[in-house]
């Protein structure tokens, strides 16, 4: 499939997505997220497809936030509807995929591109990267679940101060905070990727799936991550991965799991 705002490019088990507007820093408008619902979807659904990426185009920006031109005329309905909709077709799709999901933060991860970074499964920054959730200096609050992730990622007193300055912070201080697991230099940073995912890909794919479905549990009021791990636990006696990875521990071979 062919998009206008983003490219995806599926090697070795891993599909690599890349927001392609760096002319706007690659600023998430309507279309964009729209594009990234379908890849990310499509990446879900494929075979081939074990480990996702997403990175933004240019040397300059992950993503510098969603696209401030569009919703700078929007009525209070326009505003809640924007929120509900980006969560539902982005933010919370990508946090609850199956397939792990890495972002590379490659330069400004701002707004919605900051947002777009916490909802993947973890993150991994080059050296010239900065982030933060500039929203109330626009008069408005993160909508992309930012309230709500960052403080899960850093702690509140973090997450209130970088949100009430609206301020940026660089590659080390999100390392320090536990933002991101890594920071590299800039042309490192795709590859130390691609060599994670190909660790995670030595292992099951359905296995790796309900962890990330237990793990994700800890975070959902209402739902109790103890009692997700116990059937999410059990389930994988079901599954071909874990007999083909105890039977292949037991016969001191390397597993070559079927992921299903
Ligand atoms: N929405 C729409 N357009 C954006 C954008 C955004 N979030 N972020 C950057 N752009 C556009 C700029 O308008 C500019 O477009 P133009 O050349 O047509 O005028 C282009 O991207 C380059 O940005 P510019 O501001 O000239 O680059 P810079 O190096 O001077 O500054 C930033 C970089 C990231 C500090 C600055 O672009 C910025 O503050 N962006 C907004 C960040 C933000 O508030 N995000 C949260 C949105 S809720």
């Amino acid at each position: 499939m062919s998009y206008k705002n983003i490219l995806s490019a599926t090697q070795n088990g891993v599909t690599t997505i890349t927001i392609n507007r760096p002319s706007k820093l690659n600023a998430l408008n309507k279309e964009t997220i729209e594009e990234l619902h379908e890849a990310f979807k499509s990446a879900e659904g494929d075979n081939n497809t074990k480990v996702i990426i997403i990175t933004g185009s240019g040397e300059k920006a992950f993503v510098a936030g969603a696209d401030i031109s569009e919703f700078a005329n929007f009525s209070i309905e326009n505003g809640g509807k924007l929120a509900a909709k980006g969560q539902e077709l982005l933010f919370d799709f990508v946090e609850n995929l199956s397939t792990p999901v890495i972002a590379a933060i490659n330069g400004f991860a701002l707004g919605g591109g900051l947002e777009l970074a916490m909802a993947s499964h973890f993150r991994i920054a080059s050296t010239n990267a900065k982030m933060g959730l500039p929203e109330v200096s626009l008069g408005v609050i993160p909508g992309y679940g930012g309230t709500q992730r960052l403080p899960q990622l850093v702690g509140k007193g973090r997450a209130m101060e970088m949100v009430m300055t609206a301020g940026m912070i660089d590659a080390n201080q999100a390392l320090n905070y536990g933002l991101v697991n890594h920071v590299v230099e800039l042309e490192e940073l795709l590859p130390l990727c691609e060599k994670m995912a190909s660790k995670i890909q030595r292992n099951s794919s359905v296995a790796i799936g309900k962890a990330i479905k237990a793990i994700n549990a800890n975070y959902k009021d209402g739902v109790d991550g103890f009692e997700i791990e116990i059937e999410e636990f059990g389930a994988c006696f079901g599954t071909k991965d874990f007999k083909e990875g105890t039977t292949a521990f037991l016969e001191k071979r390397k597993a070559d799991f079927p992921g299903a």
